[in-house]
């Protein structure tokens, strides 16, 4: 048997599989097919001040490598998910890792203020893949000093037991230097990636798939890309844990992102197909350290980096 137990600065899981952001809600959804205290956390679908619907239809494409998704932040706001959504979480027996998102640094703070002091908050993960709407709508986590501005706000607004997670975009030239700035901000670690910015075009209609135009790519097209950024920022941050996310579909898949450097992995785009996939992946991971002689879980984070890579 493989101890499976892992920690998320300081904050000790049983396991560490986790849903992704955004992939089954607030948890309860995936309630009536396994139960979701088996997981090391359920991560919540990006919570924000108010109330939202989401962009306009249809929001879903799929392509042949992926899925291509433009849903927005829709969401029912920080009120009724302290009021519902949190307290079914707790009851479950669950670790929630509470994603969060705004438009602003106000925003994320103001999040950030209201959400840890609730209790039931394992971890705070901040998805800062929103348009800034005071900066022409550019990217947090495509600009280090914005990212960074971000985590500070963040971090000096939440408990400080309560570790907080940058979630950040692949969408970047250089995704090392928004890592560093997050962690020289506060982030007490990382979760690596959100979706790629993609587009698809009907050929039947010959006009874009999605009303929003351009979508998010998840699923095994941007396993790849994930396993590349968690390589990289590992190499340069050794101390900082991250949480492994995208295009996992199988135990070899998240074993994958454990050897790059993830000390926990989610998953999300699997689910629409197969809602018990987290704790089919759980299984399938701990046969696979079994199979490789790990006694440990941790053992095998950032393994591949020993020996000096190849
Ligand atoms: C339908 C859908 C909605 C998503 N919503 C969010 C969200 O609210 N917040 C967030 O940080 N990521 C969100 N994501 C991104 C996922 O959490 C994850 O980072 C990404 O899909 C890559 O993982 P996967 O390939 O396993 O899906 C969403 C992804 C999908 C497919």
């Amino acid at each position: 048997m493989v101890d499976m137990s892992t920690s998320l600065s300081g904050v000790v899981l049983p396991n560490p599989l986790m849903t992704a952001s955004g992939c089954a809600a607030a948890g309860r959804e995936l309630g009536r097919f396994f139960d979701v205290s088996a997981l090391g956390a359920v991560v919540t679908k990006s919570i924000m001040l108010a109330a939202r619907s989401g962009r306009p239809t249809p929001r879903m494409a799929e392509t042949e490598s992926g899925m291509l998704n433009s849903i927005g932040l829709q969401g029912p706001g920080i009120d009724a998910f302290l009021d519902k959504d949190l307290p079914w979480l707790v009851e479950a027996g669950a670790r929630a890792v509470v994603s969060i998102a705004g438009g602003s640094v106000a925003e994320y703070a103001a999040l950030a203020a209201r959400l840890p002091a609730a209790g039931g908050v394992s971890v705070l993960e901040v998805n800062i893949s929103c348009p800034n709407v005071e900066s022409r709508g550019e990217v947090f986590a495509c600009d280090p000093i914005a990212a960074g501005a971000v985590l500070a706000a963040v971090r000096a607004a939440t408990d400080p037991a309560v570790p907080v997670f940058a979630k950040l975009s692949p969408d970047v030239t250089d995704i090392v230097a928004v890592a560093r700035a997050c962690v020289e901000a506060g982030a007490d670690g990382l979760t690596l990636v959100n979706t790629l910015l993609g587009m698809a075009i009907d050929p039947v209609s010959m006009r874009p798939a999605l009303a929003g135009l351009t979508g998010g790519l998840s699923g095994p097209a941007i396993r790849p890309v994930a396993v590349r950024a968690i390589w990289q920022v590992h190499a340069a941050l050794p101390a900082v844990p991250i949480m492994g996310v995208g295009g996992v579909r199988t135990g070899l898949d998240a074993l994958e992102l454990v050897l790059a450097g993830a000390c926990a992995v989610q998953v999300g785009t699997a689910i629409f197909g197969d809602p018990t996939a987290p704790v089919r992946v759980l299984a399938e991971l701990a046969a696979a350290l079994d199979e490789r002689g790990f006694a440990k879980f941790t053992d095998a984070v950032g393994f591949a980096h020993r020996g000096g890579g190849r």
